[in-house]
């Protein structure tokens, strides 16, 4: 035994322990809507944050003092006060920021809560769909996300697709498969007002939320949704059928791409958007984006395409193997047309 090599490991251990601790308070935070209250305020006690937010003062004492600790509030020991910058509000408190994390805080409750029913399913290998998770998760992924999709959707990734940009500015049809709270099909739609829109997913909860997202922004007249899985929707000629971090969580991603190959117009192409992944696990190691996407996908992930047929992909299964199972679903040419910190855009057409 190396004694060094236990001491090592116990801190490393110890440190991602406290990590944990400081999602778990900061997702308090958003939850109880306490950052919002200390954004852009200044310095605060326990005893104003108290009056702002309508909590108990006890409790906020002892969070703020945590957060403290943690250097995501500054103390002030003269004054006992306590201030969140306005730099870390832009990842807190901030929605339409491109740095906010509440979303992530959100799933990470989620993760949580589905410990137990995940450790059964460990057992039984049968699979937990989406659909039985807390609903933390699909509000959750839907926050996490929909800051990155207004920072790289419209102004990265549709422009990396042969041609795909001025076709939806002239007017096309858009299928969005998996698409949950409709995140990104509103976006599209607000930024290509020639153009029509379709969201599907299995998933009744979500769609309603899509509903209202559409509604909210003011595009449901070009923008439906509809509650179908990715080998159900409505037969179509569609222009673009996009997958957002949805094609691996299915039970037949390869049925999916082979139905979406069939529904292409002429011209048409898939876009498939996925996490960043690397082909081979020894190449992640130490990857702190591949250790968030490998925890998604052993909670959410796997077990929910195992739930279905069960090819059970996974969040991380590499550029080859997408593109490999693309061209297994008929599609003559596929590409990455994009790699970033954390995702993969995948082009594929017949
Ligand atoms: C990680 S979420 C992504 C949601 C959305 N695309 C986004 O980017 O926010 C995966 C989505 O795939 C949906 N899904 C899983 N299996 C499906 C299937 N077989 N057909 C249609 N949707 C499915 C889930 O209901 C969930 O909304």
């Amino acid at each position: 035994m190396d004694l060094e090599r236990v001491k090592r490991f116990a801190g490393d251990i110890a440190l991602k322990r406290a990590g944990a601790s400081a999602v778990l308070l900061s997702y308090l935070g958003d939850k109880l809507d306490i950052w919002r209250a200390m954004a852009g305020a200044g310095p605060l006690d326990s005893g104003e944050l108290a009056a702002r937010t309508g909590l108990s003062e006890r409790h906020l004492r002892e969070w703020l003092a945590a957060q403290a600790v943690a250097g995501h509030v500054i103390y002030d020991p003269g004054r006992g006060t306590f201030e969140l910058p306005d730099e870390h509000a832009a990842v807190l408190a901030d929605p339409d920021s491109p740095a906010y994390q509440g979303g992530g805080l959100e799933c990470a409750a989620a993760f949580w809560l589905a410990a137990d029913r995940i450790a059964e399913d460990f057992r039984t290998g049968r699979g937990v769909g989406w659909h039985e998770h807390d609903p933390r998760l699909f509000s959750g992924v839907a926050r996490f996300f929909e800051p990155l999709y207004r920072t790289a959707l419209v102004g990265q990734w549709l422009p990396a697709l042969d041609g795909v940009a001025d076709r939806l500015r002239e007017g096309a049809h858009v299928l969005d498969v998996g698409c949950g709270h409709g995140g990104s099909t509103v976006l599209m739609a607000q930024t290509y007002p020639q153009s029509h829109f379709m969201g599907v997913d299995y998933h009744e909860e979500s769609i309603a939320a899509a509903r209202e997202a559409a509604k909210r922004a003011g595009v449901a007249d070009r923008v439906e949704f509809l509650v179908a899985d990715a080998h159900s929707y409505p037969a179509g000629s569609w222009d673009l059928i996009c997958f957002f971090d949805a094609l691996h969580d299915m039970g037949d991603p390869l049925g999916a791409a082979a139905r979406a190959r069939a529904s292409l117009a002429p011209g048409g192409a898939v876009m498939v958007v996925e996490p960043f992944a690397r082909d081979r696990l020894e190449d992640s190691i130490g990857s702190l984006v591949a250790l968030s996407y490998y925890t998604a996908s052993t909670m959410v992930c796997v077990p929910n395409s195992l739930a279905q047929d069960g090819a059970a992909l996974g969040a991380q299964a590499g550029p080859d193997a997408l593109a490999e199972m693309l061209r297994l679903a008929g599609f003559g040419r596929v590409r990455t047309a994009l790699e970033t910190d954390f995702n993969l855009v995948l082009e594929a057409r017949p």
